[in-house]
C-alpha cells in the first residue's frame, strides 16, 4: 500500500484522473470500479472535461458501482445511480449497456446476488474508493468480521449522520445499503483510495499506523491488495502525522 500526498483536493483528483485515464488508454475495455460522494465530484468533473477535450475515450469501458442505498430508486436524487448519471454517465460516452449498478428499489438479496455473479466473472481493473470517517469503504462498515462478496448492510449511525448532508432537512436518510465485499476490493488489479478533510484523518492515521488488517477498520483490507494507492492532501497528511 502506497501513500501519495498531493497539495490539495484538486491535485488529488487530478492524480486519480490521470491514473484512470492511463489504465483506459492501455486497456480500452477496462472495468472501472466507481464510488460516489463528495470526494469524487471533482474527479468526475475532470473526466467530463477530459472527455470533451478528447483526452479520454470511454467508449469501450465497463463500470461497476460499489454501493447503493436500499430503498432508493434510480430516479431518486440521492440515489447513487442518479449521482452517477448526473456527474458522469449522461455527460460522457460510457455505453449504457456496460454500466453495472444496483437497483436500489429492487430486492437487496437479489441485487447483491446479481452483483456477486457479475464480479465472480469480471475483475475490476481499477477501483476508486472514498473513505468514511469511520474507515468504511463502499458500505463495508466496521464490524467483527469482513464479508467477502456483495451484500446488504445496516449502515453505521455515523455514516447515516454523515450522509444526511446530502438529503433535504426532514427527509429520511436510508439506514440500509448494498455494497461490494472485501474479496472484490482485494481482487481489483489496482485500487485508489482518495481522502481529504480533517474528518478522515483519524481513519487514515490508523490505516498507516500498523501492519494489521482489522475488520473494525474496513479500509485496512487495502493492505492485502496487489496494488493499492492512498491519495491524500497535505492538510490531511499533516493532521494524520504522515509524511510523503
Ligand atoms: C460511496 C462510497 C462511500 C464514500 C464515503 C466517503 O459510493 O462508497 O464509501 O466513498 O462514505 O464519502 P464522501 O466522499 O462523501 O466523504
Amino acid at each position: 500500500m502506497r501513500l501519495v500526498v498531493e497539495k490539495d483536493a484538486a491535485a488529488c483528483s487530478r492524480f486519480v484522473a490521470d491514473a484512470f485515464e492511463r489504465v483506459i488508454k492501455e486497456k480500452p475495455t477496462a472495468l472501472l470500479g466507481l464510488a460516489t460522494g463528495g470526494s469524487v465530484t471533482d474527479l468526475y468533473r475532470m473526466f467530463r472535461e477530459d472527455y470533451s477535450a478528447g483526452r479520454v475515450d470511454f467508449s469501450e469501458v465497463s463500470t461497476v458501482n460499489l454501493d447503493e442505498y436500499v430503498g432508493l430508486p434510480g430516479d431518486h436524487k440521492q440515489s447513487f445511480a442518479w449521482f452517477m448519471e448526473e456527474h458522469l454517465f449522461s455527460k460522457t460516452n460510457i455505453p449504457r449497456k456496460n454500466v453495472h449498478l444496483y437497483d436500489g428499489s429492487g430486492d437487496a438479496e437479489l441485487e447483491t446476488a446479481k452483483m456477486k455473479a457479475f464480479l465472480d466473472e469480471n475483475v475490476i481493473d481499477i477501483l476508486l474508493l472514498g473513505i468514511g470517517n469511520n474507515g468504511h469503504i463502499g458500505f463495508n462498515e466496521p464490524d467483527a468480521v469482513f464479508t467477502c462478496a456483495p451484500h446488504a448492510v445496516e449502515l453505521a449511525e455515523e455514516t447515516i449522520a454523515a450522509n444526511a448532508r446530502f438529503f433535504s432537512p426532514g427527509e429520511e436518510v436510508p439506514k440500509y445499503g448494498m455494497t461490494i465485499g472485501m474479496r472484490d476490493v482485494v481482487r481489483a488489479k489496482k485500487v485508489i483510495l482518495v481522502a481529504f478533510g480533517a474528518a478522515k484523518a483519524a481513519a487514515i492515521a490508523a490505516l498507516f499506523g500498523d501492519d494489521l488488517v482489522d475488520p473494525q477498520l474496513p479500509c485496512s483490507t487495502l493492505k492485502l491488495a496487489a496494488d493499492a494507492v492512498v491519495v491524500v492532501d497535505e492538510a490531511l497528511a499533516a493532521s494524520a502525522n504522515l509524511s510523503r
